[in-house]
Order: C-alpha cells, then structure tokens, then sequence
C-alpha cells in the first residue's frame, strides 16, 4: 500500500504544481496569486476538498500528447466560506495560459451540477486565454455547456465571478450571465475582441486596459459590479458579498442577532436641505439608517444617479436601491434604471426584502435618452418592481415627482409600507414648472407676470409639495420624523417576514430587455 500511496502523492504534488514552479513565478511576478492559492485563500482554512486534481485532456493534436498537467488548467471542489459550503472553480494560467479545454470545461460543469443540485452558491475565478485553440470546436463546445448551465442555475443558486487575468472572446459570457462579477484592477480585462481586431475593423488604437479593464468595466459599461485592488481583496469582496445571500432560492439570508432599543438617529433630522434645489449625499441617509458599517455597494461607479447595494438593518438582510441626489439630481436615466431593475430583480430571486429610497425628480429628458430608448429601460425598472414578491417598503425624503414616482416601488405596483419625510414633495411635477403649463395664459395676461407666477407656485407648492395628499389617500402609509426612520423600518420589515405571494403558473413573465 505504502508504494501505491507514494504514487498518489507523486501524481498530487504534480497536480499541486500546475504548469510548473517556473509559471507559478511568472504568475507571481504580474502581482497574481495562482489558482490553488486563491482557492484555499477564498475557503475557510482546511475546508477545500478538490474534485478531479488528476484530469487531463485527451487532445493528441499539436503536440498535445506531450504536453500534459494534472487538473487540466483548472482547480475545481467545494469547501466553506464562513462555515457555509460553496463551490469554486479557478482557472489556472499556469496550464496553457488557463485556457478552456473540452476536458477543463467538464470539471467546471461537474461542480455546476453539484452546486445545482445540492443548493450552494457557484464562485467562479476566471484567468484564461479562452478557448484552448489546439482543441477547435470541443472546446466552443465546453463554453455552451457552461453557458446552458449558467442559465439553468440562474435565480436558484447565487452564482458570482471574479475576473483575476485575461477573459476574452466568448468567454465574457459566462461571467456576463452570473450575478455578480468583481475585477481585479490592473491584472484583468474583458472583451469580446481584442485591441488588434479592433484596430483592424474600426481602426481604433486601444489598450487592452482601455478596452475592458477593471475600470473601463466599472464606470462606462456597468459589466463589473466592482472592482478589487488585487487578488486577496478580491476575495476578501467575494466572501463579504455571500454574507448577504442566502445559499439558494428556497432560503432566506443568514439573520444576525440583533435585540431592538430606541434605534433613534438623530443625525437623520440635518441631512436634506431647505432648499429643494440643493443636492445632498443619499450615502448619509443610508448610514444613517442601516446597521453600522453594514454597506456593500454594487456598481459604485457606473450610473451614480441611482445608488444599490446590500446592508444589514436589525441584523436583516436587505437589498437598497436608493436615488442620489447628488448626481444629476437623482435622476431616473437608462443606466440607472438598468442598474436598479437588474438589482431588484437579484433581491426578488433570492428572498433579500427590497428598501427604496426616494428622491427623485423624474426621468431624464432629451433625445440621448429617448433615442437610446429611455422608455425601454424604464420600463425595466417598473417591471422589476412590480414583479418582485418580497418585502418592500419606500421612504420618500423628498421629491417623487412624475412617473418616477410611480416607478420606485410605489404603493401602486405592490410596495408593502411606504413612508415619506415631512420635507416629502410628491406631485407630478416641481412647482415652477407646473404652474408654468396650468397657468400660462394667467400669468401671461396678468400685469405683473413675475409676481403671478411666485403666488401660482406658491398656491400649487402648498397643496403639492408634500405627502399630505398622498398620505390622506394612503398612498403614504405614515408620514414620518427623519430620526424615527430607522426603527421604524427595522420594524416594518421584522412585520413582513412572512410575507407570501402566490402567482398564477406562468412560463415567465416578458421583461422588456
Ligand atoms: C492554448 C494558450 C491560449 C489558448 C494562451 N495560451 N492562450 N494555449 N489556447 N487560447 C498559452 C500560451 O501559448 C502560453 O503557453 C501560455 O498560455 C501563456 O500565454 P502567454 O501568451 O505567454 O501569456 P501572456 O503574454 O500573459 O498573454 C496572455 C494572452 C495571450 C493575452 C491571453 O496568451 C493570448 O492572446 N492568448 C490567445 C487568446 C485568444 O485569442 N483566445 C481565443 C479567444 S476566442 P506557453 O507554453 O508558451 O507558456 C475564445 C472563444 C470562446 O475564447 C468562445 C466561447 C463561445
């Protein structure tokens, strides 16, 4: 037996070697962790248990049959993160520069089937130069079988991604089609085509960096929901953001131990200006109401009009879509209302109850946003809001004018309990404005056309601008003081637990995309 251990060990410390101890340098040269050591960073100490260290291709094509490493270019196998078991897969540039071969792609498909099956969340670590080229179409072909699996675990099982190198090609899709992906700055991109076909089709020169880095990802495209400063921190993210979820769609997120007191935060009272003109930070209302330092924002950078992210609030779980005044007035845009629709609708899947808070002045006006089909994205918004079944309650700070007021998660389309600020101003539109149309011809006519207007807005702002119309309709369940808003949430969503809807049986509803 001892002999035919020794063999087992020779073949395991090959495998634990990858391409080689002179790849593993190169890979630590360029500032990145290989793929064994990012998994047994990302697990809980002694935890990993790896599936199929000793696969290898079967490509004979190319040389190939003499180039062969233990695991195939890929560390598959579950373990813990936070004591709650997970699955991971991470590429390994090591092997053929991590590209995805038929028999790579059937390890990662192995735990895919497993996570599914048993109901615990899929990270995958991605650091390859795509399809293994020597294999033509049998590796395109294990890309689909991830892709179809990707959609098939989609709502059921938290599946994130890390971009930690190169992720090009097709290969974009499946992290595209997961529910979060976190890039590492620097040392990862993504695009579909590389600078050189760029430069040959449109005749741009631009830097891989340029084209699909970190940054490029998490400002302009909206692709990356966040990035990393490096490897560890990365990780560091993924294990924070799985504190949030639960393991699967039949259960709800893990609930911290949390006994009420007076929850009054007086610092809420000073945050929204007199002047409704002036912009402030929605940041601080968010800080100011949640557990402390409880705030993982998801896509910080991209469309700041809206602002999403996860909290914890009396130990709850809850996903936050919030306007920013502070940016473009909080403005509903086509960014930010993808950006929150695609949010909303990751709570829904995953039982996370829904917290708004509004203050929005409408939607953007302009031919950029009607031609880029500001309606469309629009409507992803409402549609998202109005499907979702878990918990939902809205605070209204200040404006929630027009059909944004209908949009973020009013009473109307199913929110459970809405609350307004006294400084609430819900009205089809800001006053001046208003009066401007309804009044026209008085002010027009009028002698002194300057004052008439100040008296007509006066007139309408008195009526309007405040949640006293919605409240009597009780379209505002309860008009609140700013320093109660916490407690008063903490409870709203403690009362709504057991919450349930029952749908019809559909095959799925028809988001507008
Ligand atoms: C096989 C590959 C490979 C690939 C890299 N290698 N990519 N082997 N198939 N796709 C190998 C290299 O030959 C090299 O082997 C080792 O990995 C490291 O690569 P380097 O080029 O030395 O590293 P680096 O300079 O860091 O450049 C990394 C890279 C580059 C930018 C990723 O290797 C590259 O451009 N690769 C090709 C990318 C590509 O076009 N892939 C196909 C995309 S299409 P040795 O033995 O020398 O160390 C695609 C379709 C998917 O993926 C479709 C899904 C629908």
């Amino acid at each position: 037996m001892e002999s035919k251990i020794k063999i087992l060990n020779d073949k395991l410390a090959q495998a634990y070697l990858g391409g080689g101890q002179d790849k593993i340098d190169k890979q630590h040269q360029k500032k990145k962790l290989t793929a064994r050591e990012r998994v047994l960073y990302l697990l809980d100490e002694g935890s990993f248990e790896e599936i199929g260290a000793l696969v290898t291709h079967r490509t004979k094509e190319f040389g190939m049959e003499y180039q062969v490493y233990y695991g195939d270019g890929v560390v598959t196998g579950y373990g813990t993160v936070n004591g709650r078991l997970t699955y991971v897969f991470a590429q390994d540039f090591t092997v053929f520069g991590g590209s995805l071969s038929e028999t790579h792609a059937e390890k990662i498909c192995k735990i895919m089937d497993l996570a599914l099956k048993v109901g615990a969340p899929l990270i995958g670590l991605n650091d390859s130069g795509g399809a293994r080229i020597q294999e033509g179409v049998r590796s395109l072909g294990g890309y689909a079988d991830i892709f179809y699996k990707n959609v098939q675990s989609s709502g059921i099982i938290p599946q994130l991604s890390a971009i930690m190198g190169p992720c090009a090609g097709g290969a974009v899709y499946s992290p595209a089609m997961t529910d979060f992906t976190i890039m590492v700055e620097h040392t990862s991109y993504m695009f579909v085509t590389g600078p050189s076909v760029v430069k040959t089709v449109t005749n741009e020169e631009v830097t891989s960096e340029e084209l699909g880095g970190a940054s490029t990802h998490a400002t302009k495209s909206g692709v990356a929901h966040k990035t990393s400063s490096n490897d560890v921190t990365c990780l560091e993210d993924i294990k924070k953001l799985l504190s949030y979820l639960p393991q699967n769609n039949k259960e709800t997120p893990p609930l911290l131990p949390f006994k009420l007191q007076d929850e009054i935060r007086e610092e809420l009272s000073s945050i929204v200006p007199l002047d409704a003109n002036k912009p402030y930070d929605m940041h601080k209302v968010i800080s100011g109401i949640i557990d402390e330092d409880s705030f993982y924002e998801i896509h910080k950078d991209y469309a700041e009009n809206i602002i999403v992210g996860f909290a914890r609030l009396g130990g709850r779980s809850v996903g936050i879509v919030a306007n920013q005044p502070q940016f473009l007035a909080g403005v509903l845009d086509v960014n930010s209302s993808k950006k929150g629709a695609r949010f909303v609708r990751f709570c829904d899947a995953f039982n996370i109850p829904l917290l708004v808070l509004e203050d929005v002045p409408g939607f953007l006006p302009g031919t950029d946003q009607e031609w880029n089909g500001i309606i469309v994205h629009g409507a992803k918004l409402l549609y998202a809001f109005s499907e979702a079944t878990v918990p939902r309650v809205t605070v209204i700070t200040r404006k929630a004018y027009g059909g944004a007021y209908d949009v973020m998660n009013s009473k109307h389309i199913g929110a459970d309990m809405n609350f307004a600020w006294p400084s609430a101003e819900i009205a089809v539109m800001g006053a001046k404005g208003a009066v401007e149309i309804i009044f026209k011809r008085e002010i027009k006519s009028s002698e002194k056309p300057a004052e008439k207007l100040k008296e007509k807005e006066a007139e309408y702002a008195a009526l309007f601008t405040n949640p006293y119309s919605a409240a009597q309709r009780g379209f505002i369940d309860e008009v609140i003081i700013p320093k109660d808003t916490r407690r008063k949430l903490i409870k709203a969503f403690s009362m709504l637990e057991n919450k349930e809807i029952v749908r019809p049986d559909r095959k799925h509803g028809n988001i507008p995309l």
